[in-house]
């Protein structure tokens, strides 16, 4: 590989960890020939550095009643709602596509949203503080409220009957990485 191509694969892994981190949304299927292959080995490099844990059963899940669990780190502030919505949804799994995972931190000052999960409308909010409402069908999306950013959304795989936690897209509220702990 010449020294354009090895600098050109550097600069595609550092914006990939950059949006993975940011949870801006980056499609990679539109991309063809080598630069697609360096890509790929990026996201798959970023993707293991997320620990893998299982954090439900499907058969478990009752129709819009959350669980909440902890994740990417065992504490107060990586606290997520586990939620089958009933109706299928973006990033959902499952045989409906309806399970979901969210951060309960809002990302405009972390407002606690543990609790404000609106069943009929498939939302998360009024967040308590600024009433910020999150749409749990779109990615975590901001319907109304003072946040501009919208609900990491912890990304899920399933595993026979078993959910796991393989990761998060967007940036959890307080930190500045995901992966980094709170100081
Ligand atoms: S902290 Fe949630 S809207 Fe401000």
């Amino acid at each position: 590989m010449n020294e354009h191509a090895q600098s050109g694969e550097r600069l595609c892994l550092s914006r990939r960890g950059f949006l993975l981190a940011s949870g801006t949304a980056v499609s990679v299927t539109l991309l063809e020939g080598p630069l697609s292959v360096a890509l790929g080995q990026g996201a798959a490099l970023q993707r293991a550095t997320y620990p893998r844990a299982r954090i439900g059963r499907v058969s478990q899940l009752k129709a819009d009643q959350p669980v909440t669990f902890q994740y990417p780190w065992k504490d107060a502030n990586s606290t997520n709602m586990l939620v089958k919505l009933g109706r299928e949804a973006g990033g959902g799994v499952g045989p409906a596509r309806d399970i979901v995972a969210f951060s309960t931190l809002c990302t405009h000052m972390g407002g606690p949203l543990a609790g404000q999960y609106r069943a009929q409308h498939k939302i998360v909010g009024p967040c308590p503080l600024h009433l910020t409402t999150f749409d749990l069908t779109r990615h975590g999306m901001v319907v109304a409220g003072q946040a501009t950013e919208s609900l990491p959304q912890i990304v899920l795989e399933t595993k026979g009957d078993e959910i796991w936690a393989t990761g998060v897209m967007g940036l959890i509220y307080g930190y500045h990485s995901n992966l980094a702990p709170r100081a």
